[in-house]
């Protein structure tokens, strides 16, 4: 079955064509990244507006490359929640149009569950049940993949995003946006005893986690050294952040590994690019005898393909959609039958 997906939830424009929800065809993808970075961050309204001159380019561009028609496509998937609202309406109204007029079967797909079925693109192995650490710029969360469409949130963040925290701190430090990528760069030449930077600590819920007394130390140390006129060891900060942010996170993915018995844990979303995230989940994996997954970096960040390796599954699952489908901002992962 050739899927042709769209995603269009931030500041990327992507249109990929996935057969069997196992097998990437194409992944055409035009990256906004550049013109959001003159501003700091995401603008929402030139998002909505670049996604739309993208798009019907990068659907002719898919079928080009696959020497695909487009009665060699068996159904359109589309990012419908969550995301910047009027940057996923252009995903979600081009989709509808698509499907509309090629007579096609329309699916739509929760943005992160297929951040988590990135997986299933990078290891052709991997089924459910297994458990994943999603971390993405606007989630983090600790999920049971019991079956393709049928998940349990163990914990998630109470407060910001891991991303969020590593966007921010980056800023700060002046690295350019998204700055996740160049703190992790920079985290490498550090040493992560420079600074002692909170870890947060289990609470009601163990599996839940808060990242903004870790984000507001790192900002307030950063101020304090500006104010006093001394000069912050940013190597060293860089790597005192990363650490804390993975021993916020890797202690958690272990209990959920030992408390469910589970004995696969994948990784997601952009923030698992990260290298000592990586790292750290690789060494307690290994500890406990357990398989790990990790997407290559081109897969964790937000992309088409990933979608229509999820939609696959939620077709086989009876999760279509009808001309009423909407965009959502903001939608759990365990959605709803549509
Ligand atoms: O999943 P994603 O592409 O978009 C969302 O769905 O939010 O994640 C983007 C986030 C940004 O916050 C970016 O800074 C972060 O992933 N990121 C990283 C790294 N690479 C990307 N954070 C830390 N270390 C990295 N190597
Ligand atoms: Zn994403």
């Amino acid at each position: 079955m050739n899927i042709l997906s769209v995603e269009s939830s931030c500041d990327e424009t992507a249109v990929a064509i996935v057969q069997d929800g196992r097998k990437v065809l194409t992944d055409c993808i035009a990256s906004q990244v550049a013109l959001h970075r003159e501003y700091g961050g995401v603008v929402p309204e030139i998002a909505s507006r670049k996604h739309i001159e993208a798009i019907y380019g990068l659907a002719d561009q898919a079928l080009a490359e696959t020497q695909l028609t487009r009665e060699d496509i068996d159904a359109i998937a589309v990012t419908y929640a969550p995301g910047l609202i009027g940057a996923v309406l252009v995903g979600v109204n081009f989709a509808k149009a698509a499907a509309l007029a090629l007579n096609k079967p329309l699916i739509p797909v929760h943005h992160i569950r297929g951040h988590i079925a990135a997986n299933y693109l990078a290891y052709p192995e991997l089924e459910p049940p297994f458990l994943c650490l999603v971390v993405s710029g606007g989630h983090t969360m600790i999920v049971e993949i019991q079956d393709y469409t049928k998940m349990r949130i163990l914990g998630t963040t109470l407060d910001d995003a891991a991303g969020e925290c590593f966007d921010k701190v980056a800023r700060v430090l002046g690295m350019p946006y998204p700055g996740g990528a160049a703190l992790d760069r920079v985290a490498k030449e550090g040493d992560e005893t420079r600074y002692n930077l909170p870890r947060s600590k289990p609470g009601a819920n163990p599996y839940d986690m808060s990242f903004s007394g870790l984000k507001t130390a790192a900002l307030n140390l950063i101020h304090h050294a500006e104010q006093v006129g001394e000069e912050v060891d940013i190597p060293g900060l860089c790597a005192s952040f990363s650490a804390a942010v993975s021993d916020t996170l890797v202690p958690r993915v272990v209990r959920a590994i030992e408390e469910t018995g589970l004995r696969k844990i994948a990784v997601a979303g952009g923030v698992a690019a990260n290298s000592r995230i990586r790292r750290d989940i690789l060494a307690a994996a290994e500890r406990l005898g357990a398989e790990v997954y990790m997407p290559p970096l081109s897969l964790c960040g937000d992309n088409g393909a990933m979608i229509g390796a999820q939609a696959y599954y939620e077709y086989l699952a009876g999760n279509v959609a009808d001309m009423s489908l909407n965009a959502y901002a903001t939608k759990s992962i365990l959605g709803e039958k549509l």
